[in-house]
């Protein structure tokens, strides 16, 4: 029994070491989670420091790019309505330049042609006076009054060349295929030649913007291509007539064109296509020094009453 009792006690110590054993541990544990829920804390309260943060940049960045949208909406608009006006500006341009042309052309044909005209039967008049005998003046008059001639058909020429009033009388059609026959006679230059008659297509300043592109597209070639061959391909396709001018000339280098020798060059390019767009089509050039060039442009088709 005393031995049981001594055993308890010696157990009791032990039980009781242990129990403090546990008690330190629980502590350390305590004192552990009491730390890590303390750093948690902090945790939570960075991260919603964190997050405000965040949130205010974010509403920053989303400020600005609202107002980046709506300065960009504005700008937009702003071109849009700039190229509205530019294009009423060029439209007004055209009209005004078909319309000095078109007196200019009457000027030269009224004018100058009745005055050559003249010239030409007081030349006559002087044949007719001088005695017969008289070989190498008689011979002189005679080239005189054949160049007078020329001069005249040059005249009535360039007068047809720049007034668009031949669209007027001739239509669109029987014009163009006067543009061809005059480009090939004067220069030499072989021309194939495969349209249909788009008359009845077309109307108004769209006649005119289409006859003055096809117009400066030979005048190019004539210019600038030193070319043997001209093959013309006028074809309707969907809403469009579309026309391709391919020659075997000595072609140019677009890109070149537009960076240096673009404030040198005439506007014939830049009105071509100005006048193609404005007539709601498109214009386009495929060139490459030393392999011709082919232009292409297309009209959209009117619409049943429209112009
Ligand atoms: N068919 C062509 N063949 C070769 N070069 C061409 C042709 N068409 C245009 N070019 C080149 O493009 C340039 C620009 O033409 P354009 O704008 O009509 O002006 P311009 O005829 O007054 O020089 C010309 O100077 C020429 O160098
Ligand atoms: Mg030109």
């Amino acid at each position: 029994m005393k031995e049981d009792s001594r055993k308890t006690k010696e157990q009791l110590i032990g039980e009781l070491a242990e129990m403090r054993r546990q008690l330190a541990r629980q502590q350390a544990v305590d004192e552990k989670c009491k730390q890590m829920d303390d750093a948690l804390q902090k945790a939570f309260d960075d991260l919603e420091i964190v997050t405000i943060e965040r949130t205010e940049k974010l509403q920053k960045a989303n400020e600005k790019l609202v107002r980046e949208i709506n300065e960009r909406k504005r700008m937009e608009k702003a071109l849009r309505q700039s190229e509205t006006r530019l294009r009423r500006l060029s439209s007004q341009l055209f009209n005004a330049q078909e319309e000095e042309r078109r007196r200019l052309s009457k000027e030269l044909h009224d004018q100058l042609g009745h005055d050559l005209v003249l010239l030409k039967s007081r030349l006559n008049w002087i044949k007719r006076k001088l005695p017969a005998l008289l070989a190498e003046p008689h011979k002189e008059l005679g080239e005189t009054q054949e160049y007078v001639d020329q001069i005249i058909e040059n005249v009535r020429r360039i007068a047809t060349e720049l007034s668009p009033s031949i669209l007027e009388d001739l239509g669109l059609f029987a014009s163009l295929q006067w543009l061809v026959e005059n480009f090939a006679h004067q220069h030499s230059i072989k021309v194939s030649l495969d349209m249909a008659d788009i008359d009845r297509f077309f109307s108004g300043e769209t006649r005119i913007n289409l006859y003055r592109v096809f117009q400066e597209t030979l005048t190019n070639i004539s210019k600038h291509a030193q070319a043997k061959k001209v093959s013309i391909v006028v074809k309707k396709k969907k809403d469009y007539v579309i026309f391709r001018v391919k020659d075997d000339g000595r072609g140019f280098d677009l890109k070149r064109l537009s960076r240096k020798d673009a404030a040198r060059s005439g506007m014939g390019l830049t009105a071509m296509k100005e006048r193609a767009n404005l007539s709601g089509g498109d214009f386009d050039v495929e060139s490459t020094p030393g392999n011709g060039t082919v232009i292409c442009f297309k009209f959209p088709v009117r619409e049943k009453g429209g112009a």
